[in-house]
């Protein structure tokens, strides 16, 4: 009777912890060093304007092909054609230029070494906007957001020969989705960023968050805290980390759940920065599974109205950057696309870029550390946005964990941004104060800002100054604000007799300013449209924002002209905003001059 009990006893344990298991948030961190599959390439595809493609007998994730004369099926991937993934499909084919609507993408492969004791993983970059998911005819899930990564598990699928990967992508646009409907940047639709099938131990290291702790940071020996999560069936009592170069190989104790925290003493740290972007190899181990990743350690806060980076005070020579390589019209997606932008900005004079309006790709981020460039990072909490909907806020949330998971050992990303441009009505003040507080609950090591609203209404408004008291300012570190005059109302010389005055003592950053010009239209500083407008424009604007109290940096909108669907006056925007400092050739136009002199001699 006892050995009957023993034995219910062990199987109702076993299903626990099966359950458990299964239940653990799976976020792959760092997938470019683990083991995988490049599934990127050329992936067939079948057009679903009407999102049936789902659905029932259309269900094309079934992949159904007809075998006999009397068999009936509506779509057939095998005749299809293909698209690249990464890459936007508005601009790999004329019919799919302003297509929104649902795509069905598939990759067949083989796996001939596929191993019985790994699990595996579909990890996507990124997908806009709605994702499903689904592999050898199962539908895995969905995921919703344009900017960040995700993975489901296949493990139980994945066959040695014939499996068909079919991913559905939707790209509409929708009041209750972040953005929402309207936005001043091109929509790609589709699988914009890399596809990769993960390999992993059966119990495997799912995320870690490692930082320098900043009550260590004028004490000879600095201490650096960190948190692990493993997943897997079976968890190991013990993790390990190793950071050969400052001769650190420490023990760490997991608990049952496989989430833990851990702390370790180091001595002659060289610290991150701009000036010596020190990065140490980290490597973390735990039951079978290896990581290793590349860390640099620095401290970011502020102190009244300076920000400090390391300690001391540095001020953000800045530029504002959209996700696309414009010489592709593409988003970007690649490290040389990340090489051709930061080597612009840093051209520029640049230690710090706004990464707008939503997460980019990983390869700027990690990129930006080995450079060491300072970036802000947000979602795009942009314009209208449903603030009184929970389940806006919920996304919100989900989309700035999955950023957070995969950036939150990037010593270049600095702030988190939680709007841009968002009017200061009750509900959005309470929807961005949560949201802020849940931002700190997960990553207290950065600080927080957002683009905030000036009290007065328009650009261009005729009072002397301009006074912010935005509510959201009380949950920020550091207060920021887009200023357009001279473009979007009053003349340029109107900066002069403009100052600026700031209802909290907290740094300054001014996100955006500057106006568009075609690069090659020259005219005098008065005719809109002219390189020499847009230059003045930047001299004028500079010395206004110079003259800030608090002024800890600034963006200006923006490195390079970029897609938008806003910008129609024909043979002037052509469907691109013309406010970059380059043109989408890559051409400089004088204003660059003018900021790159000004950063010079800050
Ligand atoms: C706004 C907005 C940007 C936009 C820019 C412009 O402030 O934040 O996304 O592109 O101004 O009007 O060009």
């Amino acid at each position: 009777m006892i050995r009957r009990k023993q034995i219910v006893l062990l199987l109702l344990f076993m299903v626990f912890a099966l359950m458990s298991a299964k239940a653990q948030k799976i976020f792959i961190t760092n997938t470019q060093n683990r083991d995988f599959t490049n599934l990127n390439g050329k992936w067939e595809y079948v057009l679903d304007p009407f999102k049936t493609g789902g659905m029932g007998g259309m269900a094309v994730y079934r992949n159904a092909v007809a075998k006999e004369k009397t068999d009936r099926v509506e779509y057939s991937f095998d005749k299809a054609q293909t698209l690249w993934v990464p890459g936007s499909w508005n601009i790999q084919k004329p019919e799919l230029t302003y297509f929104e609507g649902n795509i069905w993408y598939r990759r067949m492969f083989d796996m001939p070494d596929l191993k019985k004791n790994k699990r595996y993983f579909v990890n996507v970059g990124a997908a806009n906007y709605i994702t499903t998911v689904t592999f050898n005819g199962k539908e895995l899930g969905k995921h919703e957001g344009g900017f960040t990564p995700f993975s489901f598990e296949v493990t139980d699928l994945v066959k040695e020969t014939g499996n068909f990967l079919i991913i559905g992508v939707n790209a509409s646009r929708r009041p209750d989705y972040i953005p929402a409907e309207v936005s001043d940047w091109f929509n790609h639709g589709g699988i914009t960023r890399d596809v990769k099938l993960i390999e992993v131990p059966e119990t495997f290291i799912n995320n870690y968050f490692i930082s320098l702790d900043k009550e260590t940071l004028r004490s000879k020996t600095k201490r650096i805290n960190g948190k692990l999560q493993i997943a897997g069936d079976v968890i190991p009592e013990k993790a390990r980390i190793i950071i050969p170069e400052l001769n650190v190989n420490h023990e760490i104790n997991v608990n049952k759940q496989g989430d833990t925290n851990f702390s370790v003493d180091v001595k002659k740290l060289e610290l991150w920065s701009p000036e010596n972007p020190k990065l140490y190899k980290v490597i973390v181990e735990a039951g079978n599974d290896i990581v290793a990743d590349e860390i640099g350690f620095r401290t970011i806060e502020t102190r009244g109205k300076q920000i400090l980076l390391n300690g001391n005070p540095v001020f953000l020579k800045g530029i504002c950057l959209h996700d696309e390589n414009p010489l592709r019209k593409d988003r970007a997606n690649s490290v040389e696309d990340a090489e051709l932008v930061l080597n612009w900005a840093q051209e520029l004079g640049c230690n710090f870029i706004r990464l707008a309006h939503y997460p980019h790709q990983e390869n700027i981020v990690r990129l930006a550390d080995k450079k060491g460039i300072l970036l802000w990072e947000e979602l795009p909490l942009y314009w209208g946005i449903q603030w009184n909907n929970p389940e806006v806020l919920k996304k919100a949330k989900k989309q700035y964990t999955e950023l957070i998971n995969r950036d939150y050992n990037r010593a270049s990303s600095i702030i988190w941004s939680i709007a841009n441009e968002t009017a200061p009505i009750p509900d959005r003040n309470a929807f961005l104060g949560e949201l802020a507080d849940y931002i700190r609950t997960i990553d207290d090591t950065r600080l927080l800002s957002a683009a905030c609203k000036k009290d007065q209404e328009l650009d261009g408004h005729p009072d002397s100054v301009y006074t912010y008291n935005d509510p959201i300012m009380d949950k920020l570190d550091v207060i920021s604000f887009n200023e357009y005059l001279g473009w979007y109302g009053g003349n340029p010389d109107e900066c002069r007799n403009k100052s600026f005055k700031m209802g909290q003592e907290k740094p300054v950053i001014v996100s955006e300013f500057g106006g568009g010009a075609i690069q090659g239209f020259h005219g005098d500083s008065l005719t809109r449209w002219s390189e020499e407008f847009q230059e003045y424009l930047y001299i004028e604007s500079i010395d206004m924002f110079d003259k800030i109290d608090g002024l800890a940096g600034m963006a200006p909108w923006i490195l390079v002209d970029f897609m938008s669907p806003l910008r129609q006056l024909q043979g002037v925007q052509d469907g691109w905003n013309r406010k970059g400092l380059i043109s989408e050739k890559g051409q400089k136009k004088k204003a660059f001059y003018v900021l790159q002199k000004y950063y010079k001699n800050k």
